[in-house]
Parts: C-alpha cells; sequence; structure tokens
C-alpha cells in the first residue's frame, strides 16, 4: 500500500535519556495515524530496544534502525544484524545511506546484500539513493539514480517491492540547509516512480512510497510533501528537535 511516511533518522545523535525524551514528546502530540500515515523514528542501534519499548502500543510509529550487517551471524565484530534489528522491534531499516555509501565504502553489491537479508527477517527496507552535486550540476542525476535503483532494487518481485520504500536524498541537500525545490523533487521521484514502473509494472509503481531526504523542516515539509509522487520525509537534523519533527509529522498527516 502507498502510503506517506514521516521518518526520522537520528544518524550519530542523542545519549539514551535524550532519545527517550524526545520519543515522549513526540508521543504527547502524535496527531492521528493510520497504515496509509505513518511515523518511523531511526535512534542508533543501541537505543533501538528502548525506542521500540517506547513506541509499543502506539500504532503505525514504528521503530527502524540505520543499518544492518550483510550477514546473518557469526563472527563479524562490531555488526549488528537483521534479525538483532528485528528482535529489538524495529520494523525498518534504512538501507544504502549516502553516509554509508560515502563514509563506509557500501557499495550497491554490498547493499543488496544487506537488503536481502532485511527482508528474509522480515523487515521493510527504506532504500536510500541520491546524487552528489557534481552529478547534479553535470545534469545526469536522472541516469545516477536510475543505475542506482537498478543495481539495489531491480534483482526482486513485485511481491518483495511491497515491503520496500524508496528514499530519494540527493547529497547536496543533506545537512546542507539547501533543500531540493518542491520542483526538482517532483521530477526526480516522478522519474524514480517511473523507473519501478518500466520494471515492476505501473501497479507496483502506483503502490510504491518515495520519501524526499534533505534539509527537510517544518517550515517547508508542506510544500515538499503536497507534490504528487512525494510520499513523505526521511529526517535528519529536524528530526532531532520535537517541535520540528512534530511540524513535519502534521504535513505528512494532512498532505
Ligand atoms: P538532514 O535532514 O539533516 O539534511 O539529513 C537528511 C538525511 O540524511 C536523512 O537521512
Amino acid at each position: 500500500m502507498r502510503k506517506k511516511i514521516a521518518a526520522a533518522n537520528w544518524k550519530m545523535n542523542l545519549l539514551q535519556n535524550e532519545g527517550k525524551a524526545l520519543i515522549n514528546q513526540l508521543l504527547a502530540t502524535l496527531p492521528p495515524l493510520s497504515e496509509a500515515r505513518q511515523v518511523v523514528i531511526a535512534p542508533p542501534f543501541v537505543q533501538l530496544s528502548q525506542a521500540a519499548q517506547l513506541l509499543s502500543g502506539h500504532a503505525h510509529i514504528h521503530a527502524a534502525a540505520q543499518n544492518c550487517a550483510t550477514e546473518q551471524s557469526g563472527a563479524y565484530t562490531g555488526e549488528v544484524s537483521a534479525g538483532m534489528v528485528k528482535d529489538a522491534g524495529a520494523a525498518y531499516v534504512i538501507i544504502g545511506h549516502s553516509e554509508r555509501r560515502e563514509y563506509y565504502q557500501e557499495d550497491n553489491a554490498t547493499l543488496v546484500k544487506k537488503s536481502d537479508i532485511a527482508l528474509a527477517n522480515g523487515l521493510q527496507v527504506i532504500f536510500c539513493c541520491g546524487e552528489p552535486l557534481s552529478i547534479r550540476d553535470e545534469g545526469t542525476q536522472n541516469n545516477y539514480v536510475e543505475t542506482q535503483i537498478r543495481e539495489g532494487l531491480f534483482h526482486y518481485d513485485a511481491a518483495q517491492l511491497k515491503n520496500i520504500v524508496i528514499a530519494y536524498e540527493p547529497i547536496w541537500a543533506i545537512g546542507t540547509g539547501r533543500t531540493a525545490s518542491a520542483a526538482q523533487a517532483q521530477e526526480m521521484h516522478a522519474h524514480i516512480r517511473s523507473v519501478i514502473a518500466g520494471k515492476f509494472g505501473h501497479d507496483a509503481a502506483a503502490d510504491m512510497s518515495i520519501l524526499y531526504g534533505g534539509s527537510v523542516k517544518a517550515a517547508n515539509a508542506k510544500e515538499l510533501f503536497s507534490c504528487p509522487d512525494v510520499d513523505g520525509g526521511l529526517v535528519g537534523g529536524a528530526s532531532l528537535v520535537a517541535e520540528e519533527f512534530t511540524g513535519i509529522i502534521d504535513a505528512m498527516v494532512n498532505c
């Protein structure tokens, strides 16, 4: 089912008591959610169980991991498996964030392994794509993102695709305060949807949730989320501030 999602990616921020306080603040002002209007919160691994416990009993607001291992279990010091993420109470896992691709050299083959194992463990995948500034300046962003999607997702079938959400995050807009314009976001999201339609058919494409990420704030969320192919956002900095993220949730619910 195509759903709108406001997803918080806390990245490597907040200590346990801060995370708990933020979740409690969000829960206190949460508007009515539904299967079609969801909130996702991705804290660091060490807060995943705490977050899932705080969110349990609140429908349609889910915990997510920011990453998972390529392997199911074993001698992989420092890694956290998809099974552990699921066991901690998470429903989603973010795969392929540009910070993972860039700082931890995660290529498309690695990301395929991570998505495969996440799906096999019953998690839903938020698959990130997006171009760097040099590609945007060249004007080849559509091809660039299409390749990420082809190499990351085209091996799935339409049934598996139902457990995948795409997040388009232009790297030049992440943490820079330079948001993509609504027109730029809509153009890329429509392109992504047409790429999905070309491979999986129009029904699968119409069903796909495509989130925008990159300097989303309460002040610009409504304009971005009103675009016909933008189904909500994956939010970094602004998700760390209760009033900001609440404003973003409200924009998602009301768009
Ligand atoms: P900002 O919202 O801080 O730009 O980060 C976006 C992001 O990377 C979310 O995953």
